[in-house]
């Protein structure tokens, strides 16, 4: 299930976030703006495509995690084009009857996801911009979709640093985190600002001709974004330092994740 309805026409002259990323995942839904802007962005800093790949990987153990501790229900804000292991895939080998409402604001992303979810009846995709949180809570494809009278898996996972301080992308969290009950949980992950090594800053700066740009936080304000939801072991951590299975690679620094339980 799908909303479906909108028009495939993507602006191949501006490199898109969702396609920078496919780009460095290894997809095929990206043009030479795109990897033109995905290679600047490498050259800057190589550890780039680990690092997307390590988020990806926290992606699968945190919805692992959180089917194994009985939350069936995932939001997942800025969900991207959907590539191997996307979340209801995910949730639906350990929990068959999860649901799964997806949502992001390019057309690339939803058209993909519409295309992937087609005859699915337990996930959709929903064509919003996230700080939109009353459009997004209030859509047929998630109201209609989960139940909010029941734990709920709030992910944003590398989409908030498409937001300065200025958009308050905490205050946005909230608000999803104020129509959660108590047990559902927020899972973020956000690239750092503070991890030696990495030119975070000029990945950045790269960033700043694109569609978005993106901005940097520091561990301390990653924390804060998930007001008083308490993280679960092992806390705010390197993505690859995240429950990792037992013999996986090193992390790679550069961005932080964790999953917060909603008390
Ligand atoms: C780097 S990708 C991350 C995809 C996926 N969450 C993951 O971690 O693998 C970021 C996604 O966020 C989406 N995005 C950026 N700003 C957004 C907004 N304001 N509302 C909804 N989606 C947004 C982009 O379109 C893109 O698909």
């Amino acid at each position: 299930m799908g909303e479906g309805s909108m028009q495939f026409d993507p602006d191949v002259t501006v490199a898109s976030p969702s396609r920078v990323y496919d780009y460095w995942l290894g997809g095929s839904f990206n043009f030479a703006v795109d990897r033109e802007l995905g290679d600047r962005m490498i050259a800057i800093d190589p550890t780039i495509v680990p690092m997307v790949r390590d988020n990806r990987s926290f992606l699968r153990r945190a919805v692992t995690w959180l089917c194994e501790h009985d939350v069936t229900q995932f939001l997942d804000l800025g969900s991207g084009i959907p590539t191997v292991g996307n979340v209801h895939e995910v949730a639906a080998r350990l929990r068959p009857e999860a649901k799964v409402a997806y949502v992001d604001c390019e057309p690339v992303a939803v058209t993909m996801s519409t295309r992937l979810l087609e005859g699915n009846p337990n996930a959709t995709i929903t064509h919003a911009d996230l700080r939109d949180w009353q459009t997004v809570l209030a859509a047929p494809t998630v109201a209609g979709l989960l139940d909010f009278n029941r734990p709920i898996a709030v992910l944003a996972l590398s989409v908030l640093q498409y937001f300065d301080e200025a958009a308050n992308p905490a205050e946005t969290i909230a608000h999803y985190r104020r129509a959660l009950v108590p047990g559902s949980y927020l899972g973020i992950t956000h690239i750092s600002a503070d991890e030696a090594g990495v030119d975070m800053v000029g990945l950045a700066e790269a960033t700043r001709k694109a569609a978005v740009s993106a901005h940097l936080r520091t561990r301390e304000q990653v924390m804060r974004l998930f007001g008083d939801a308490q993280l679960v072991p092992p806390g705010l951590v390197r993505v690859g330092e995240w429950n990792p299975q037992p013999g996986a690679p090193a992390a790679v620094p550069g961005i932080f994740g964790g999953l917060g339980r909603v008390p």
